[in-house]
């Protein structure tokens, strides 16, 4: 999203890389030299195909996957990029929550003390100070006191991603990164964990890096967007802008896909065939073999992000497309 020097950053990612090394294959650049940054107590939505390079850009943000390059920093202070641990982005008040897949939890330890074990971890504290600790934490996400005594088995896929939401919450943060939190819920749970996010959020004045397919949660919980196609930023800006009004020939192709968003807008776009391999990404634009608008331009020129109608975007053609959608016209 666009800096915006009057409200503070509460994270910062600049031209962050992050390579990985494939066995008898090229390596993939899975995030490539992208920079955000997250205003205090925004929600960005990171959104973008499988394997455009999502989680990965949390993870390294998290300190779980090393950056290969770039910097992430935390209400100003950098962290220790490339050698950024998890405990270092813990410290600096990251914390990461991750789809409910069963597990993340560990199904040997009672709820309270996955709950309070980053509290453990912090400060010497008895057994009893631990439970009441977790205890609180308990209460604040709706959950009984009951619970505590609880083993992840017994509870069901809602009430789980509540207790991973708490475990984040014990380490007192002030930013979450949300990967498809909210995706294997069914839509009544999905619905009441965007509820509960949305209360933590004012409650706690957290800022939230919000990953996931889902353009529904995007537009009720985010109040920015950043699109990733083949690991680089293509769009970038308020929620309003990029969902509402979206420019880029990706994010309309996205944004048409989805019929509650898509059907009333005349902007959608239809990509062509399926995403290049991440290892191999084509030369210039890297979407140019799935847009209808791509020229000679697109096919040698990779394009820089710009700004263009309240936006970050990166497309040779964006007002030129722009130009055709409003006169009504079709690729
Ligand atoms: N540990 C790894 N080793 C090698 N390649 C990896 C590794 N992790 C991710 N990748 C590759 O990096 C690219 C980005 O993957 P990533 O999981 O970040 O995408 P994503 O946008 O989160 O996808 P999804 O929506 O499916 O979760 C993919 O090409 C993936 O295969
Ligand atoms: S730069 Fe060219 S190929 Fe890429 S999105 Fe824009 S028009 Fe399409
Ligand atoms: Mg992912």
């Amino acid at each position: 999203m666009t800096p915006d020097t009057s409200t503070k950053i509460a994270l910062s990612v600049d031209n962050l890389v992050v390579r990985f090394k494939r066995p008898r294959a090229s390596d993939v650049q899975a995030v490539s030299d992208v920079s955000i940054s997250l205003p205090e107590q925004s929600t960005l939505a990171l959104i973008g195909e499988s394997g455009s390079g999502k989680s990965t850009l949390a993870r390294a943000v998290c300190g779980l996957v090393p950056a290969t390059s770039g910097t992430v920093r935390v209400a100003g202070v950098e962290l220790s990029q490339g050698k950024n641990t998890a405990r270092d982005a813990g410290a600096a008040g990251i914390q990461m929550v991750v789809q409910d897949s069963g597990g993340a939890l560990n199904p040997r330890w009672p709820i309270w003390r996955t709950i309070s074990e980053p509290h453990r971890l912090m400060n010497k504290r008895s057994g009893a100070e631990l439970r009441e600790f977790a205890a609180q934490i308990l209460r604040d996400i709706g959950l009984p006191v009951e619970f505590l005594d609880r083993y992840p088995h017994q509870l069901s896929g809602g009430q789980r991603q509540r207790v991973n939401i708490a475990r984040a919450l014990a380490a007192k943060p002030t930013i979450i990164a949300l990967d498809e939190a909210v995706s294997a819920l069914d839509l009544s749970v999905r619905n009441e964990i965007l509820g509960l996010l949305a209360r933590l959020k004012a409650e706690r004045q957290l800022t939230y890096l919000f990953i996931t397919h889902d353009m529904g949660a995007v537009v009720q919980i985010a109040t920015h967007v950043a699109v990733l196609y083949l690991g680089k930023l293509v769009e970038n800006g308020p929620v309003k802008e990029v969902v509402q009004d979206p420019k880029h020939p990706y994010t309309r192709a996205l944004v048409g896909a989805v019929p509650t968003i898509g059907k009333q807008r005349k902007a959608a776009v239809l990509a062509r065939g399926e995403a290049d391999d991440a290892g191999a990404p084509p030369p210039g634009c890297r979407f140019h073999r799935r847009c209808p608008f791509a020229i000679d331009l697109c096919r040698e020129a990779e394009p820089q992000l710009q700004e263009f109608s309240g936006r970050q975007i990166a497309c040779h053609r964006v007002q030129d497309i722009d130009d055709l959608f409003f006169e009504g016209g079709k690729p």
